[in-house]
């Protein structure tokens, strides 16, 4: 195979600058994470933003990132104060974001967004064209991106181009109301092969290419002037090996040498018998279902005194796009909601909601995983989730219960998981109680059906798919021609 080069918004790396020197934090996201266990084994570049305002740094720091991120395999794409604001917490943000995941309500819908997407979309296109050689292959992901790919097909046609999609794509009635669809949908349709995580959101793509333009569609393929363009669903998997190992490791180190985060839970089981604690990982993002999560919480707590004292939320909200207003007012939400329920049911031994907001290492997340009973994984609209794949992954004694959303692209796969609306807080409240009081035996059977599908449809695997998929792309084009 040729090259094939990855493009996204987010590098997996971000700078983070001590001092005048910078250094590489990895990114957070599961586009980010879940392609960092796959990308060094194709041979090209990564190409992607690293995370920081390129006006407000000296040329010798830009030259300092530059050097790192080469060393990594990565070429960045710099973006200017204004450009983040007007592209990444703009249209990427305020536009896109809102609108896929169905928060019509907090569309942002500004001409000069828009033109600052197209602007930023050319640049990441312009530099794929100078990376590129003669017949590579190029792997687009995201929201952010959607029009790259015709921007570089047009101009070099030569190149097959992957775009893969790791939000959801809204219904034709919702895509419908953005004034630009026309031009997303032709920027998406310059691409050789377009991936989903489900069968839904291709589903809901197709129907808007129908409804639009009225292309001609056979099965998962889109006939264009002369060109097909192949549309299928990919859902993404994660690295299950690495997740298992870690946990098993934990297992086998020496208490002494276990981390403050393990030691800290693992005191809190030692209080007493029957303590519980459930956990929650998320950005800090709408999407997610935080307060609802919280609210379910309260009312298990309310409805349960017998569990007072005796379960404990343990909630990371990992910080995020927190320049954008909507960002802002949900992290004083959260906040309220925390403050309230531990008012309300805290005491000097039991805090029902042990709160985090920053972002923790992978040695600290895999201990969380492998030390709580319950994931409790409630978004009003995800993509996917991996959160909810890297749980089961780290339970080595095949215990633990997952508690998920119906409108997570993950509950697709998680068919042994407790399935809830995450709008319905008196049933999330239940959930609860019935993840807590599940018998041993059935976690067991739960988690082994869902261990053994995910370690069989991997990150690797799924990145093997979606690779062929553009092989097969690239025949059926010069077949076609
Ligand atoms: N994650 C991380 N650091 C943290 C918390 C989470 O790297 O402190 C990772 C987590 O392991 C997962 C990803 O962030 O791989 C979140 O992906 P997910 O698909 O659940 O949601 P997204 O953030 O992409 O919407
Ligand atoms: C989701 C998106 C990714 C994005 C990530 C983190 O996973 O699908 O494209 O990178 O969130 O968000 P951020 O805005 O920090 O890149």
């Amino acid at each position: 195979m040729k090259r094939l080069h990855i493009v996204s918004n987010r590098l997996p790396f971000s700078i983070s600058f001590e001092n005048d020197n910078p250094s590489l934090e990895p990114s957070v996201g599961g586009l980010a994470t879940g392609m960092n266990s796959v990308y060094k084994d194709f041979e090209g570049k990564w190409i992607g933003w690293p995370g920081i305002a390129s006006d407000t740094k000296s040329r010798k720091e830009l030259q300092a990132v530059d050097r790192l991120l080469k060393e990594e395999g990565c070429k960045p794409v710099h973006l200017c104060e204004q450009e983040v604001e007007d592209f990444y917490e703009g249209f990427c943000n305020n536009t896109i974001w809102p609108l896929f995941h169905y928060f019509a309500q907090y569309v942002d819908f500004h001409a000069s967004l828009w033109d600052a997407y197209i602007n930023v979309n050319r640049k990441f296109a312009d530099t794929i064209l100078e990376t590129a050689g003669q017949g590579d292959f190029v792997w687009v992901h995201d929201y952010q991106l959607m029009l790259v790919p015709q921007m570089v097909k047009s101009q070099r046609p030569d190149i097959t181009i992957g775009f893969f999609l790791h939000i959801p794509f809204p219904s034709y009635e919702v895509f419908r109301i953005l004034p630009w669809r026309d031009e997303l949908l032709r920027g998406l349709l310059g691409a050789d092969l377009i991936g989903f995580h489900t069968y839904d959101y291709q589903r809901h793509f197709l129907s808007s290419v129908r409804r639009i333009f009225g292309y001609e569609i056979v099965l998962n393929e889109v006939h264009i002037d002369g060109r097909i363009i192949l549309v299928d669903s990919f859902p993404m998997g994660i690295d299950y090996d690495k997740f298992y190992k870690a946990a098993l490791n934990i297992f086998h180190t020496p208490v002494k040498e276990r981390s403050e985060v393990h030691n800290e839970l693992e005191k809190y089981f030692l209080m007493s018998d029957g303590k519980h604690l459930i956990l929650s990982i998320d950005r800090l993002d709408y999407s997610k279902g935080i307060p609802n999560r919280l609210r379910a919480f309260e009312k298990f707590l309310e409805r349960n005194p017998d569990y007072r004292g005796n379960v404990t939320l343990v909630m990371l909200a990992v910080p995020s796009r927190d320049n954008v207003d909507h960002y802002k007012k949900l992290k004083s939400e959260v906040e309220e909601l925390v403050g309230r329920i531990n008012g309300l049911y805290g005491s000097i031994n039991y805090t029902p909601v042990l709160y985090f907001y920053r972002s923790m290492p992978f040695q600290n997340l895999v201990e969380l995983y492998s030390m709580c009973d319950v994931a409790l994984i409630t978004p009003v609209r995800d993509g996917m989730n991996l959160v909810a794949k890297e749980y089961v992954a780290s339970r080595i004694n095949q215990t633990g219960v997952v508690v998920v959303s119906e409108m997570a692209g993950v509950v697709k796969e998680m068919g042994e998981a407790i399935i809830i609306n995450p709008n319905d807080e008196d049933q999330v409240a239940e959930a609860i109680q019935q993840a807590i009081e599940m018998p041993h035996s059935e976690q067991v059977r739960r988690i082994s059906a869902m261990q053994e599908r995910l370690r069989r449809y991997d990150v690797f695997k799924w990145a093997k798919d979606f690779v062929n998929a553009l092989q097969k792309a690239r025949k059926v084009q010069t077949e076609f021609l």
